[in-house]
């Protein structure tokens, strides 16, 4: 902690002075300068730039920075690759070399030679083939790894606007599918491509070199296959790419389907579901079929032209052999290098459908990359500690909203610090929008929000998220234990102590942790479902104050608590919110009782701000959202009653009673 930090803390008014909590204890133990450990997350990918010339392999070729890591074991496999390659060229020479010189004169010796030693070659390829596969098996799922962790923490680094827009399937399909299909291209699609190219154009040359007319007569035969390619290319990457987008739609449906169970269960509409499930599942058939067609008919076109030259070959071979043009031995070897031809012609047809198919997925993981992150760090890595928030002129719009299509307009107000301020509006007014803002999940449109004098832009996004802490309206928790949902707002440079935990589970209320059957170390079913809505906000806002933030974001927080534990709650909340500056967003009076002042939030603007008593007495907007609240009839809140010490004392006592009880339960 520099010591200007500490200076200007220490002249900072707040609350806390008067009142302590376990968080202000919290608080103090909090270093103020971010050390930034998400710089993993921040750094660079290593994809290639965007060239100025786009081509259909571009982001393919983007992706070749991933071997870079890699190269010493890529460059020994393609080492043994091309011996592998130069022995299988060999062994035809050497049966040439059998058939006319051995053979030939009948000698014995001389084959026994000659015959070692085309065994010998035969054992090297198999050698070679082993170390290749050994060494391209560690390398090729090292780069779809190091990709796939990048691309993740990439999608961890994308703004909510991205997310807003992209289904979680197609993010997955991308994750696990393209990933997958570019690691298979690159592990032995691509090796394959360059090796079988080389070797179709080497074993054409030797032929054109042993006996030039029939060499030309297989030369003949790589114009239609050429063109076969060609043609095939674009047809293939249409169909690809309209397969995997499918694929995308499919895992989406099935992942809303099972998040999604107990609402479709609960109206019975299994079969409607299905129905639109059968429908995806078609699509995604129909494509991967008309793929399948597209290339039977290429790779049937490439095992026959080959073959179709064979018999040509054979033809004219017997021919000059019969008029003494070339010896017997030469014609055998020509028709087994031909034949060595067969396969890598042949291969070229599923090799080619694999290149399609991981060019079409680095696209699909290339647009994940380039998404832009329009929130980025700012330069100032100090926490602002303070608690002063200022909302100047706020105005924000959804990113593909119309030009006039504000959600929020002309907000603004200051909130001292370890004041409280509650948002109150009608549903749809914009109070979780505007709660959005101040962790910056959204950046301002127009206007500035500052902390401690400083617009959070500039701010890097470690020290904002620091500073504050949000209880979203809707709690979401993740499959890990209590303990580890509680601290996840602390980072590992910073982490909770046994009684900060304590501290937060009594003020939320959440007891219950202790009953769990592991305690603080039960795990938590997916996004929580094992526990009730209650108690799943009760965790989130522990989380959230566990957080020892400046600034307590609580975004309706209470909703979902019956009245007993909800006063259990405000009164603790209370004792917190005094050591912090707290944006309580509230739709009924019991929760606008923790707060110093109030603003009333309509369509996107805040109309009013006053104490509870002053907007209760003058607006009847304001009356009228909360009119329906048992607590504005009892007469205390028009003669201000909660603003004094003996409607707090009743809360408290009745806190303390409760406090007492449970601790009486636990202790037995
Ligand atoms: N992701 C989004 N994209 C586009 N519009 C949105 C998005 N989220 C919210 N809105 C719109 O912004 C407006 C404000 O929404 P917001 O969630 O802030 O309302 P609220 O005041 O929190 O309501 P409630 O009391 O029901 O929680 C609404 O008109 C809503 O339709
Ligand atoms: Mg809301």
């Amino acid at each position: 902690m520099k010591a200007a930090d500490l200076g200007r803390l220490a002249t900072i008014p707040t609350r806390s002075t008067r009142r302590t909590s376990g968080l202000s204890v919290a608080r103090a133990s909090i270093e103020v300068v971010v050390s930034d450990i998400a710089q993993p997350l921040h750094s660079a990918p290593a994809i290639a730039p965007v060239p100025q010339r786009r081509r259909a392999s571009t982001d393919l070729l983007r992706l070749l920075p991933y071997l870079g890591p890699y190269r010493g074991r890529w460059g020994v496999m393609l080492l043994t690759a091309f011996a592998g390659l130069g022995v299988t060229v060999a062994i035809p020479l050497m049966t040439k070399a059998v058939i006319d010189g051995p053979v030939r004169h009948q000698d014995q010796h001389g084959l026994w030679v000659l015959g070692s030693a085309a065994l010998a070659l035969g054992l090297l390829e198999a050698v070679l083939w082993f170390i290749r596969r050994w060494l391209g098996a560690r390398a090729t799922m090292g780069v779809e790894a190091d990709i796939r962790k990048e691309l993740y923490a990439r999608l961890q680094v994308l703004p909510m606007s991205f997310h807003r827009q992209w289904q979680s399937g197609q993010l997955l399909s991308r994750v696990m599918n393209d990933l997958g299909t570019i690691r298979q291209f690159l592990g032995f699609g691509l090796l394959f491509l360059v090796l079988n190219t080389i070797q179709i154009i080497v074993v054409t040359g030797i032929l054109l070199a042993m006996y030039w007319p029939l060499g030309v007569v297989v030369l003949a035969s790589v114009l239609p296959v050429t063109v076969t390619i060609f043609r095939f290319e674009r047809q293939f990457s249409r169909l690809s790419r309209l397969a995997q987008d499918q694929s995308g739609h499919v895992a989406t449906h099935v992942e809303e389907s099972a998040l999604g169970l107990r609402v479709i269960k609960s109206f019975g509409r299994e079969d409607y579901v299905y129905q639109r499930f059968d429908e995806r599942a078609t699509a995604l058939y129909d494509a991967e079929v008309g793929k399948v067609a597209v290339s039977a008919r290429f790779w049937t076109l490439l095992e026959v032209i080959p073959n179709l030259t064979l018999i040509l070959v054979l033809g004219f071979g017997a021919y000059a052999v019969g008029h003494g043009l070339v010896t017997m031995g030469t014609l055998v070897a020509f028709i087994t290098m031909m034949l060595s031809l067969v396969w890598p012609i042949a291969s070229l047809g599923f090799l080619l459908s694999m290149m399609q198919e991981s060019m079409t997925a680095a696209d699909r993981v290339a647009e994940i990359f380039d998404a832009p992150v329009d929130i980025t760090d700012g330069p100032v890595t100090t926490v602002p500690r303070g608690g002063h928030l200022e909302l100047r002129d706020v105005g924000f719009r959804f990113p593909d909203a119309a030009p006039d299509d504000w959600a929020l307009r002309h907000v603004s107000v200051t909130v001292e610090p370890g004041q409280t301020l509650a948002l109150v509006g009608a549903t749809g007014s914009g109070k979780s929008v505007l709660a959005a803002l101040f962790s910056r999940l959204y950046d301002v449109t127009e206007g500035a929000i500052l902390l401690d004098g400083r617009d959070i832009r500039e701010l890097s996004l470690a020290a904002l998220r620091t500073a504050v802490a949000t209880a979203f309206e809707d709690p979401t928790l993740f499959s890990m234990s209590v303990v580890e949902n509680l601290t996840l707002g602390r980072g590992a440079d910073n982490p909770a102590t046994d009684d900060e935990v304590r501290a937060a589970v009594d003020i939320a209320a959440a007891q219950f942790v202790y009953d769990l059957p592991f305690g603080l170390n039960t795990r938590i079913g997916e996004q929580g479902m094992s526990l009730s809505g209650g108690q799943r906000q009760r965790l989130s806002l522990a989380r959230a104050i566990l957080a020892a933030p400046s600034l307590l974001v609580l975004d309706d927080t209470l909703s979902a608590l019956d009245m007993h534990t909800e006063a259990e709650v405000t009164v603790a909340l209370r004792r917190v919110l005094t050591s912090v500056t707290g944006i309580v967003v509230a739709h009924r009076a019991s929760t606008v009782l923790l707060a110093d002042r109030v603003a009333l939030l309509q369509d996107g603007t805040i109309t009013r701000i006053g104490t509870h008593a002053e907007l209760l007495e003058k607006a009847p907007e304001y009356r009228y959202l909360l009119s329906a609240d048992d607590e504005l009839d009892d007469g205390c809140e028009r003669s201000c009653d909660w603003e004094q010490d003996t409607e707090r004392e009743r809360l408290e006592q009745l806190y303390l009673e409760q406090t007492d009880e449970s601790e009486e339960v636990r202790r037995r």
